[in-house]
């Protein structure tokens, strides 16, 4: 969705999504490097990248941002977000993901984890948020090592394509 929303501390800032981005997310995701990571890993090309981005741009329930490493001029170097934002009244509940750390010299300084803890806060605080949830693949230990360190209990597991998911999640009361 369109959104204004910057999220900032002294090592990085998350910036909303913009189509200059795009191209560089793409390759991220087609990389063979993060192919493991995630359910899907179909070969993305440029017109599916932008067909993507129109329709997230239509969106009322989905917000992207890049993430930009402050300790390397602000270069660009990962993604994540906050999707199917369900404002029932009772309990508004969001999926986080589309977490990458995508320049391999980035990675193992902490990033992952300070960019989890900052979009859980960004969506309790500012979205109002009781529930954030996620699917993360079992053999994905950095990524699951993250999740808990930011405070997610597992609540589910289950198969999808033949992998193994553990279902997690952070309630507004735990973080
Ligand atoms: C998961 C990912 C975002 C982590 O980013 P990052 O910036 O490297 O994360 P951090 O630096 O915060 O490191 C997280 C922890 O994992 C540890 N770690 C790194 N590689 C590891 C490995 N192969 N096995 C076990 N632990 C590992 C780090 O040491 C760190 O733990 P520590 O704080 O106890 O030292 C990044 O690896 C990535 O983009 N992976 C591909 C996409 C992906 O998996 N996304 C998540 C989908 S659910």
């Amino acid at each position: 969705m369109h959104h204004d929303y910057v999220i900032k501390n002294n090592k990085f800032i998350l910036t909303p999504v913009t189509e200059a981005d795009i191209e560089l997310m793409r390759g991220w995701r087609n990389s063979p490097l993060n192919h493991s990571s995630f359910l899907t890993n179909n070969y993305i090309d440029m017109d599916q990248q932008k067909r993507w981005f129109e329709n997230y741009l239509q969106k009322t329930n989905d917000i992207m941002f890049i993430v930009k490493d402050l300790e390397d001029s602000g270069k660009r170097v990962g993604m994540l977000g906050l999707y199917d934002i369900d404002n029932d009244k009772n309990k508004k509940k969001a999926e986080f993901g589309r977490l990458l750390i995508g320049e391999p010299s980035t990675r193992g300084k902490g990033l992952g984890l300070a960019v989890t803890l900052n979009l859980c806060k960004f969506g309790f605080q500012i979205l109002e948020l009781d529930e954030i949830y996620l699917e993360v693949i079992t053999d994905n230990v950095t990524a699951h090592k993250i999740y808990k360190k930011a405070g997610f209990l597992e609540t589910e597991r289950y198969s999808i394509n033949g992998k193994e998911i553990i279902k997690m999640s952070l309630f507004k009361e735990n973080f």
